[in-house]
């Protein structure tokens, strides 16, 4: 795995911003696998400044997105389909029909699994993942414990991991209990993967996907299994790999 340090917030989100850019560069109807949570953030304001700065379009663009909770319509502030429109999609000028996230509102969520692994099957698979990592080490909603085979599926969210989200909500009950997430074999068969990790919380995680072996207790640490991973993290995150 190739790793790069940053010295802010800010430069990942330029650096990470800029392969991406590369990426439509190279291939102006790229699939790009994106994350929602803290950490890509800043990769998408970085993307949406640029396409106001230079004369970027999106417009053939396609776009999957890793995880949804179940029970969430896109309209919901908490949903991930309202953040990516929030912070990428309603500030380029991406096609929405392009872009697929999980719908939560599905009647039948095994068959909204099915269907998205057919999408992203039809748009060519994945050219450039992101992802961001659980302080427990989970990737998508991959939790500790998953299994490497599994594509896209319906997963039961750890009480860890719903104590950390809940502060996008107004209480850690108000947390979905399930999500549907890509799963580990789904994300393995991106092309080109982009791990961001930033502060001294994601330490512990990192160290052992660069350091340890891998192990499902530790899912973003099957990383290790993919040809061509780029982790982009700060000092803090990087502080127990030496
Ligand atoms: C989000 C996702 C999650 C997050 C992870 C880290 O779509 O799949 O795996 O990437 O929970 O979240 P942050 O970036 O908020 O620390």
């Amino acid at each position: 795995m190739k790793v790069i340090q940053v010295n802010n917030y800010e430069e990942l989100g330029k650096i990470a911003g800029e392969m991406i850019l590369e990426q439509m560069e190279a291939k102006s109807d790229s699939v790009l696998g994106l994350a929602t949570g803290e950490t890509p953030v800043g990769i998408y304001r970085y993307l949406a400044e640029e396409y106001r700065n230079r004369n970027l379009s999106f417009s053939k663009v396609r776009t999957v997105n890793l995880d949804e909770y179940i029970g969430m319509d896109g309209r919901d502030e908490q949903s991930y389909r309202y953040f990516m429109n929030q912070h990428l999609f309603d500030r380029v000028d991406i096609r929405k029909e392009f872009t697929e996230v999980p719908n939560g509102k599905c009647e039948n969520a095994e068959q909204e699994c099915l269907r998205y692994e057919k999408r992203i099957e039809e748009f060519g698979g994945i050219d450039i993942q992101i992802l961001g990592m659980g302080e427990n080490g989970h990737i998508g909603f991959n939790e500790p414990g998953s299994e490497f085979i599994c594509d896209t599926h319906v997963v039961s969210l750890t009480e860890e991991t719903r104590e950390v989200n809940a502060r996008f909500f107004d209480s850690a009950d108000n947390v979905p209990e399930q999500a549907i997430t890509m799963g580990i074999r789904t994300i393995l068969k991106a092309r080109k993967i982009i791990l961001a990790a930033f502060g001294v919380k994601k330490a512990e995680a990192l160290a052992g996907v660069l350091k340890d072996r891998v192990t499902p207790w530790l899912p973003a640490s099957v990383l290790q299994f993919h040809p061509d991973v780029t982790v982009i993290a700060d000092a803090a995150a990087l502080s127990k790999c030496s």
